[in-house]
């Protein structure tokens, strides 16, 4: 059986606590497994345990410090060996790494390499029980599991300060056997060897070469006048780690980009600057149709994860509405929209009272529906097309019934957006998928790059 671990470049990052000297075994054995490694260790990780030890262990320089003598006259080591890892472990981890890393600082050779991999992340926490079960730290570690970092423990048990609790570094077996499954999982995602592949790959490693995938992602905003709109709490979170996941397997990709939060597309756009993915923002469900429509029969995969409003206001006011008191008239200015007549209303009431405003929506075209009729009015099984189902409630029999009413869908990823950690802005989700032969699969709650990875799979098995 082909060995995993042969010539792999294993990247170790130690970090200050009195566990570091069992980072010497882990070493150790990453080598005897046939593995590259690469240490990086912190300031504070050397007051308890030598660099040379290390070197000698691992058979290469350690990295000690950005501008060391070791990275002098190459002082992108960091970036390079962040770039070439094709996994990255932090053991241990003490309680100000898993802090810098969870909030993208980076001023030593551990957190720098961090933001620059895209390798699959390896926490092995270690420290003090009181210090781990703090709510800043238990922060920390929820938002590095949001971003796809796997935590191997800590262990309860005796800690070097005498106390039981939890906190003590886990055995190396059990890190090793982390390590080992993220690069099984990894080789498998890749359709090919591991290496180190950033968000985009190498056409040699990406499964997905040549082919052209479209992801909306976002909510749309459907204006009322100049100030309102109706809107909805999308984050754009969900599709965009499916665009995220597709590039990352070298497609070619289209993001039709609807409202989003701010954060979530500068990091999107960070981390997939190199894979130049073509998005285009637009903000009307309108626009979104025409978008999908002009470029969507011509792609291999269309994946609809944004929540398009399903109803406009009939009209839309030039002029801002303004407040309306009876006896002073609408004053509401409505003009515009789809010429069928003012949409909005005051509806009676005492004088001098505020009045009721009411108004008037209009359904708004099924952009999904629409590109599915035309991909088998065309009949050819391309795109393959994948929909997203915002439920609250009986999740199967309504996802079912959308299965049923919008033609052309391979699968239908439904989410209960009621239920905690899933839905609209959170950073999981726990989603149903269902096929159109019938079947149903309920997937346990996860992070929402990791739906994005199993849908990918999925997806992959249609080619
Ligand atoms: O962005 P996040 O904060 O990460 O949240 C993710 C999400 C909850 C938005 C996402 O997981 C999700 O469920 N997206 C679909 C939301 C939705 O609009 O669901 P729906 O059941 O109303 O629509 C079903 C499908 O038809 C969707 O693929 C939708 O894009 C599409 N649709 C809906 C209405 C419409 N007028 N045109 C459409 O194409």
């Amino acid at each position: 059986m082909l060995n995993i671990w042969e010539g792999k470049l294993i990247v170790v990052g130690i970090t200050g606590s009195i566990a570091a000297y069992k980072a010497v075994d882990l070493v150790r054995r990453l080598v005897e497994r046939g593995a590259r490694v690469r240490v990086l260790m912190t300031a504070a990780a050397e007051r308890f345990i030598s660099p040379v030890t290390l070197r000698e262990l691992s058979r290469a320089p350690v990295v000690t410090d950005l501008f060391a003598p070791e990275t002098a006259g190459d002082v992108i080591t960091h970036v390079q060996l962040g770039l070439e890892a094709a996994a990255f472990v932090v053991a241990p981890a003490s309680a100000d790494m898993i802090g810098k890393m969870a909030n993208g600082l980076a001023d030593d050779p551990v957190s720098t390499t961090y933001l620059v991999t895209r390798a699959p992340v390896i926490i092995a926490p270690a420290m003090n029980s009181n210090m781990y079960t703090h709510p800043a730290v238990q922060a920390n570690i929820a938002r590095l599991r949001s971003l796809g970092c796997i935590f191997v423990g800590p262990e309860e048990g005796r800690l070097a300060s005498g106390h039981r609790g939890p906190g003590r570094f886990s055995e190396t077996e059990k890190i090793l056997a982390a390590v080992e499954q993220a690069l099984r999982e990894r080789e498998e995602r890749r359709g090919g060897p591991a290496g180190g592949a950033p968000v985009g790959g190498t056409a040699a490693v990406a499964p997905w070469a040549g082919r052209k995938v479209l992801v909306t992602a976002g909510g749309t905003r459907e204006p009322l006048d100049p100030v309102r709109f109706i809107g909805n709490r999308s984050s754009g979170k969900m599709g965009l780690a499916v665009a995220a996941e597709a590039l990352r397997r070298g497609a070619q990709v289209t993001v039709v980009m609807g409202t989003v939060d701010e954060a979530v597309k500068e990091r999107f756009l960070a981390a997939a600057r190199a894979a130049s993915p073509a998005v285009v923002e637009v903000e009307r469900a309108q626009e979104m149709l025409r978008v999908v429509m002009d470029s969507g029969l011509d792609q291999d995969v269309v994946v609809m994860a944004a929540a398009v409003a399903d109803f406009r206001p009939k009209t839309y006011s030039v002029e801002k509405i303004k407040r309306v008191r009876s006896g002073s008239g609408t004053g509401g200015g409505v003009s515009g929209g789809d010429g069928a007549g003012s949409g909005h209303g005051v509806d009676g009431g005492d004088p001098g009272r505020q009045e009721t405003l009411v108004v008037e929506l209009v359904p708004n075209p099924d952009i999904l529906a629409t590109l599915g009729r035309a991909k088998v009015e065309r009949g050819m099984p391309k795109p393959i097309l994948v929909g997203f189902a915002a439920e609250s409630g009986d999740l199967v029999s309504r996802a079912r019934e959308k299965l049923a009413r919008k033609p052309g869908l391979d699968l239908l990823v439904a989410n209960d957006v009621r239920q905690p950690g899933s839905g609209f802005g959170s950073d999981t989700n726990a989603v149903t998928v269902l096929y159109p032969d019938g079947r149903v699969e309920p997937w346990p709650l996860m992070t929402k790059d990791e739906v994005a990875r199993k849908l990918c799979d999925l997806i992959q098995d249609r080619f």
